[in-house]
Protein backbone atom coordinates (compact mmCIF):
# COMPACT_ATOMS: atom_id res chain seq x y z
CA UNK A 1 0.00 0.00 0.00
CA UNK A 2 1.51 3.80 -0.75
CA UNK A 3 1.53 5.92 2.13
CA UNK A 4 0.28 8.99 1.72
CA UNK A 5 3.01 12.12 1.75
CA UNK A 6 1.73 14.29 4.38
CA UNK A 7 2.69 18.10 5.74
CA UNK A 8 0.69 18.60 8.90
CA UNK A 9 0.44 22.35 8.88
CA UNK A 10 -1.46 23.09 12.99
CA UNK A 11 -1.48 25.71 15.70
CA UNK A 12 -1.10 22.81 19.02
CA UNK A 13 -3.64 23.10 20.49
CA UNK A 14 -5.33 19.66 22.40
CA UNK A 15 -7.15 18.62 19.01
CA UNK A 16 -4.25 19.20 16.59
CA UNK A 17 -1.73 17.21 19.31
CA UNK A 18 -4.38 14.28 18.92
CA UNK A 19 -4.01 14.66 14.49
CA UNK A 20 -0.16 14.73 15.07
CA UNK A 21 -0.59 11.59 17.27
CA UNK A 22 -3.30 9.66 14.64
CA UNK A 23 -0.56 10.94 11.50
CA UNK A 24 2.48 9.14 13.81
CA UNK A 25 0.43 6.04 14.34
CA UNK A 26 -0.63 5.42 11.18
CA UNK A 27 0.51 3.04 8.12
CA UNK A 28 -1.34 5.29 5.56
CA UNK A 29 0.61 8.31 6.30
CA UNK A 30 4.30 9.58 5.60
CA UNK A 31 4.41 12.77 7.68
CA UNK A 32 7.01 14.43 6.32
CA UNK A 33 6.92 16.94 8.57
CA UNK A 34 4.89 19.40 11.13
CA UNK A 35 4.75 23.44 10.63
CA UNK A 36 3.55 25.57 13.03
CA UNK A 37 1.58 28.48 12.96
CA UNK A 38 0.30 31.52 15.18
CA UNK A 39 -3.77 30.31 16.39
CA UNK A 40 -4.81 28.72 19.11
CA UNK A 41 -1.77 29.98 20.75
CA UNK A 42 1.40 32.31 20.21
CA UNK A 43 3.85 30.77 17.51
CA UNK A 44 6.45 30.81 20.32
CA UNK A 45 3.85 28.40 22.07
CA UNK A 46 2.48 25.96 18.98
CA UNK A 47 5.53 25.00 18.06
CA UNK A 48 6.87 24.28 21.65
CA UNK A 49 3.92 22.15 21.85
CA UNK A 50 4.49 20.58 18.93
CA UNK A 51 8.07 19.13 20.22
CA UNK A 52 6.56 18.14 23.59
CA UNK A 53 4.58 15.87 21.70
CA UNK A 54 6.99 14.78 19.04
CA UNK A 55 8.74 14.47 22.47
CA UNK A 56 6.57 12.41 24.13
CA UNK A 57 5.74 9.91 21.57
CA UNK A 58 9.49 9.45 21.61
CA UNK A 59 9.62 10.67 17.76
CA UNK A 60 12.54 13.78 17.82
CA UNK A 61 13.44 12.53 14.04
CA UNK A 62 10.06 14.13 12.68
CA UNK A 63 11.14 17.39 11.98
CA UNK A 64 9.22 20.51 12.92
CA UNK A 65 9.49 23.65 11.40
CA UNK A 66 7.79 27.62 12.41
CA UNK A 67 5.62 29.31 10.61
CA UNK A 68 4.58 33.13 10.85
CA UNK A 69 3.33 34.07 14.01
CA UNK A 70 0.28 36.61 12.74
CA UNK A 71 -2.36 36.13 9.81
CA UNK A 72 -1.50 38.23 6.17
CA UNK A 73 -3.25 41.34 7.57
CA UNK A 74 -5.12 40.90 10.98
CA UNK A 75 -3.59 40.70 14.58
CA UNK A 76 -3.50 37.47 15.94
CA UNK A 77 -6.52 36.41 17.70
CA UNK A 78 -5.49 33.22 20.12
CA UNK A 79 -7.52 30.83 22.04
CA UNK A 80 -6.30 30.70 25.62
CA UNK A 81 -10.03 30.72 26.74
CA UNK A 82 -10.13 26.73 24.91
CA UNK A 83 -6.16 25.51 25.40
CA UNK A 84 -4.81 27.52 28.12
CA UNK A 85 -2.08 29.90 28.57
CA UNK A 86 0.60 27.50 27.74
CA UNK A 87 -1.81 26.44 24.26
CA UNK A 88 -1.79 22.68 25.75
CA UNK A 89 -2.49 22.92 29.38
CA UNK A 90 -3.25 19.76 31.13
CA UNK A 91 -3.38 18.18 34.68
CA UNK A 92 -0.89 15.64 33.47
CA UNK A 93 3.17 15.75 34.02
CA UNK A 94 4.85 18.08 32.21
CA UNK A 95 7.01 16.98 29.03
CA UNK A 96 10.50 17.79 29.39
CA UNK A 97 12.39 18.44 26.12
CA UNK A 98 15.84 16.75 25.27
CA UNK A 99 18.69 19.42 24.74
CA UNK A 100 18.89 18.93 21.17
CA UNK A 101 15.51 18.46 20.12
CA UNK A 102 14.94 21.73 18.22
CA UNK A 103 12.90 23.70 15.69
CA UNK A 104 14.64 23.35 12.05
CA UNK A 105 16.59 26.41 10.83
CA UNK A 106 14.31 26.57 7.56
CA UNK A 107 11.25 28.09 7.50
CA UNK A 108 7.65 26.42 7.64
CA UNK A 109 7.04 28.35 4.19
CA UNK A 110 10.20 27.10 2.41
CA UNK A 111 9.60 23.74 3.72
CA UNK A 112 6.35 23.35 2.37
CA UNK A 113 8.09 24.52 -0.77
CA UNK A 114 11.03 22.54 -1.17
CA UNK A 115 8.90 19.29 0.14
CA UNK A 116 6.04 20.04 -3.13
CA UNK A 117 8.98 20.98 -5.60
CA UNK A 118 10.94 18.07 -4.83
CA UNK A 119 8.51 15.51 -4.16
CA UNK A 120 8.55 12.61 -6.50
CA UNK A 121 4.27 11.90 -5.82
CA UNK A 122 1.88 14.59 -5.49
CA UNK A 123 1.62 15.60 -1.68
CA UNK A 124 -1.60 16.35 0.42
CA UNK A 125 -1.17 19.99 2.88
CA UNK A 126 -3.03 18.88 6.02
CA UNK A 127 -3.79 22.87 7.64
CA UNK A 128 -5.28 22.28 11.26
CA UNK A 129 -4.69 26.23 11.90
CA UNK A 130 -5.43 29.79 10.44
CA UNK A 131 -4.32 28.97 6.99
CA UNK A 132 -1.74 31.90 6.93
CA UNK A 133 1.67 29.10 6.64
CA UNK A 134 -0.68 27.70 3.26
CA UNK A 135 -1.19 30.84 1.88
CA UNK A 136 2.38 32.47 2.38
CA UNK A 137 3.53 29.07 0.41
CA UNK A 138 1.34 29.60 -2.47
CA UNK A 139 2.16 33.36 -2.85
CA UNK A 140 5.69 32.50 -2.57
CA UNK A 141 5.79 30.05 -5.19
CA UNK A 142 2.52 29.60 -6.72
CA UNK A 143 4.06 26.66 -9.60
CA UNK A 144 4.00 24.27 -5.89
CA UNK A 145 0.19 23.85 -6.81
CA UNK A 146 1.26 21.04 -9.67
CA UNK A 147 2.10 18.82 -6.83
CA UNK A 148 -0.44 19.34 -4.48
CA UNK A 149 -2.51 16.71 -4.38
CA UNK A 150 -5.60 17.90 -2.16
CA UNK A 151 -5.27 19.97 0.77
CA UNK A 152 -7.35 18.94 3.29
CA UNK A 153 -8.52 21.58 6.03
CA UNK A 154 -10.13 21.87 9.27
CA UNK A 155 -12.24 25.03 9.27
CA UNK A 156 -15.31 26.90 7.98
CA UNK A 157 -18.65 26.07 9.10
CA UNK A 158 -21.55 25.64 6.48
CA UNK A 159 -24.67 25.40 7.79
CA UNK A 160 -23.82 25.86 11.47
CA UNK A 161 -23.05 28.37 14.20
CA UNK A 162 -19.30 29.76 14.50
CA UNK A 163 -17.24 29.06 17.87
CA UNK A 164 -15.69 32.04 17.74
CA UNK A 165 -18.22 34.74 16.42
CA UNK A 166 -21.70 33.70 15.69
CA UNK A 167 -20.90 33.62 11.93
CA UNK A 168 -17.24 32.07 12.15
CA UNK A 169 -14.81 29.06 13.11
CA UNK A 170 -11.66 29.75 14.68
CA UNK A 171 -8.99 28.70 12.44
CA UNK A 172 -10.83 30.86 9.60
CA UNK A 173 -11.91 33.54 11.42
CA UNK A 174 -8.35 34.16 12.99
CA UNK A 175 -7.23 34.77 8.79
CA UNK A 176 -10.02 35.28 6.44
CA UNK A 177 -7.58 36.60 3.42
CA UNK A 178 -5.49 32.88 3.78
CA UNK A 179 -8.59 31.34 3.49
CA UNK A 180 -9.80 32.95 0.26
CA UNK A 181 -5.83 32.60 -0.75
CA UNK A 182 -7.13 28.66 -0.32
CA UNK A 183 -10.09 28.40 -1.56
CA UNK A 184 -9.27 30.47 -5.18
CA UNK A 185 -6.25 28.40 -5.57
CA UNK A 186 -7.99 26.01 -7.94
CA UNK A 187 -6.38 23.08 -5.40
CA UNK A 188 -8.49 20.28 -5.03
CA UNK A 189 -9.89 21.44 -1.22
CA UNK A 190 -11.76 19.19 1.55
CA UNK A 191 -13.15 21.66 4.01
CA UNK A 192 -13.86 19.61 7.51
CA UNK A 193 -15.92 22.63 8.99
CA UNK A 194 -17.94 22.74 12.54
CA UNK A 195 -20.44 20.83 10.37
CA UNK A 196 -18.55 17.37 10.59
CA UNK A 197 -16.29 17.83 13.78
CA UNK A 198 -19.44 18.29 15.80
CA UNK A 199 -20.51 14.70 14.97
CA UNK A 200 -17.63 13.35 16.55
CA UNK A 201 -17.59 14.43 20.15
CA UNK A 202 -15.47 13.00 22.91
CA UNK A 203 -17.58 12.03 26.21
CA UNK A 204 -15.89 10.55 29.29
CA UNK A 205 -16.69 7.12 28.50
CA UNK A 206 -14.81 7.66 25.22
CA UNK A 207 -11.78 8.87 27.43
CA UNK A 208 -11.64 6.36 29.51
CA UNK A 209 -11.87 3.59 26.75
CA UNK A 210 -9.12 5.03 24.76
CA UNK A 211 -7.23 5.64 28.24
CA UNK A 212 -7.67 1.65 28.76
CA UNK A 213 -5.18 1.12 26.09
CA UNK A 214 -2.79 1.84 29.48
CA UNK A 215 0.18 3.54 26.90
CA UNK A 216 1.60 6.76 26.85
CA UNK A 217 0.17 8.29 24.35
CA UNK A 218 -4.06 7.22 25.28
CA UNK A 219 -3.21 8.55 28.64
CA UNK A 220 -1.48 11.63 27.23
CA UNK A 221 -4.83 11.90 24.70
CA UNK A 222 -6.94 11.53 28.05
CA UNK A 223 -4.88 14.08 29.85
CA UNK A 224 -5.67 16.34 26.61
CA UNK A 225 -9.41 15.67 26.71
CA UNK A 226 -10.14 15.96 30.72
CA UNK A 227 -8.71 19.83 29.63
CA UNK A 228 -10.08 20.70 26.28
CA UNK A 229 -13.37 19.57 28.15
CA UNK A 230 -13.97 22.20 30.18
CA UNK A 231 -14.11 24.79 28.22
CA UNK A 232 -16.75 23.00 25.53
CA UNK A 233 -19.29 21.48 28.18
CA UNK A 234 -19.14 25.25 29.59
CA UNK A 235 -20.39 26.69 26.29
CA UNK A 236 -22.57 24.08 25.12
CA UNK A 237 -24.20 22.59 28.28
CA UNK A 238 -23.03 19.11 27.44
CA UNK A 239 -20.50 16.88 27.91
CA UNK A 240 -19.49 16.42 24.49
CA UNK A 241 -16.73 18.20 22.95
CA UNK A 242 -15.87 18.22 19.41
CA UNK A 243 -12.58 16.54 17.91
CA UNK A 244 -12.21 18.91 15.36
CA UNK A 245 -8.54 18.08 13.96
CA UNK A 246 -8.27 14.40 13.95
CA UNK A 247 -10.91 14.25 11.17
CA UNK A 248 -8.50 16.39 8.98
CA UNK A 249 -5.69 12.61 9.36
CA UNK A 250 -8.48 10.33 9.95
CA UNK A 251 -9.92 11.18 6.28
CA UNK A 252 -7.01 10.65 4.79
CA UNK A 253 -6.96 7.10 6.63
CA UNK A 254 -10.46 6.41 5.67
CA UNK A 255 -12.61 9.00 3.74
CA UNK A 256 -15.88 6.39 3.80
CA UNK A 257 -16.24 7.31 7.48
CA UNK A 258 -17.45 10.62 5.83
CA UNK A 259 -19.82 12.40 3.57
CA UNK A 260 -20.09 15.59 1.74
CA UNK A 261 -20.87 17.39 -1.20
CA UNK A 262 -18.58 19.69 -3.99
CA UNK A 263 -19.83 23.02 -3.72
CA UNK A 264 -18.66 27.02 -3.85
CA UNK A 265 -17.34 28.82 -1.04
CA UNK A 266 -16.22 31.70 -0.29
CA UNK A 267 -15.10 33.69 2.88
CA UNK A 268 -15.83 37.13 4.10
CA UNK A 269 -12.99 39.40 5.19
CA UNK A 270 -13.60 42.58 6.00
CA UNK A 271 -17.29 42.63 7.85
CA UNK A 272 -17.03 43.16 11.68
CA UNK A 273 -20.08 41.32 11.90
CA UNK A 274 -19.35 38.49 9.64
CA UNK A 275 -15.73 38.42 9.54
CA UNK A 276 -14.24 34.70 8.99
CA UNK A 277 -18.02 33.43 7.74
CA UNK A 278 -17.50 30.61 5.09
CA UNK A 279 -20.01 31.38 2.73
CA UNK A 280 -20.87 27.82 1.13
CA UNK A 281 -23.72 27.57 -1.14
CA UNK A 282 -24.73 24.19 -0.61
CA UNK A 283 -27.66 24.40 -3.07
CA UNK A 284 -25.65 26.17 -5.77
CA UNK A 285 -27.89 28.99 -6.32
CA UNK A 286 -25.05 31.25 -7.58
CA UNK A 287 -24.54 28.39 -10.44
CA UNK A 288 -20.48 29.68 -9.63
CA UNK A 289 -17.88 26.39 -10.06
CA UNK A 290 -17.55 24.36 -7.38
CA UNK A 291 -13.94 24.65 -5.12
CA UNK A 292 -14.24 22.50 -2.50
CA UNK A 293 -15.73 19.00 -1.24
CA UNK A 294 -17.37 20.24 2.02
CA UNK A 295 -17.81 17.34 4.97
CA UNK A 296 -21.06 17.44 7.09
CA UNK A 297 -21.42 13.81 8.33
CA UNK A 298 -19.18 11.34 9.47
CA UNK A 299 -19.59 7.79 11.75
CA UNK A 300 -18.46 8.59 14.70
CA UNK A 301 -18.54 4.90 16.06
CA UNK A 302 -16.25 4.43 13.14
CA UNK A 303 -13.94 7.56 13.87
CA UNK A 304 -13.21 6.36 17.64
CA UNK A 305 -13.00 2.94 16.79
CA UNK A 306 -10.17 4.09 14.30
CA UNK A 307 -8.77 6.38 16.87
CA UNK A 308 -8.45 4.10 19.93
CA UNK A 309 -6.25 1.52 17.98
CA UNK A 310 -4.26 3.52 16.34
CA UNK A 311 -3.14 5.29 19.59
CA UNK A 312 -2.87 1.89 20.94
CA UNK A 313 0.14 1.53 18.61
CA UNK A 314 2.07 4.46 19.60
CA UNK A 315 4.18 3.96 22.90
O1 LIG B 1 -12.38 25.91 15.50
C1 LIG B 1 -11.61 24.79 15.86
C2 LIG B 1 -10.23 24.90 15.30
O2 LIG B 1 -9.56 26.05 15.82
C3 LIG B 1 -9.34 23.71 15.68
O3 LIG B 1 -8.38 23.51 14.70
C4 LIG B 1 -8.68 24.19 16.94
O4 LIG B 1 -7.45 23.51 17.20
C5 LIG B 1 -8.44 25.64 16.60
O5 LIG B 1 -7.25 25.70 15.81
CA1 LIG C 1 -6.00 23.57 15.37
Amino acid sequence: MIKKKIILDCDPGHDDAVAIMLAVASNEIDLLGITCVGGNATLENTKLNALKICSLLKRQDIPIYAGSDKPLIYDLVTAEHVHGKSGLDTDGDPIHLEPNHQIEEMSAIDFIIKECNGSDEPIYLCPTGPLTNIALSLQKDPSIKDNIKEIVLMGGAAMCLGNITPAAEFNIYVDPHAANVVFNSGIEITMMGLDVTHKVNVNDEIINSIKSNNNKASIFFADLMKFYSRFHRDLYKSNESPLHDPCVIAYLINNKIFKGKKVHVQVEEDSNLTRGETVVDWLGVKKLKSNCNVITEADSEAFFKMLKKELAKLN
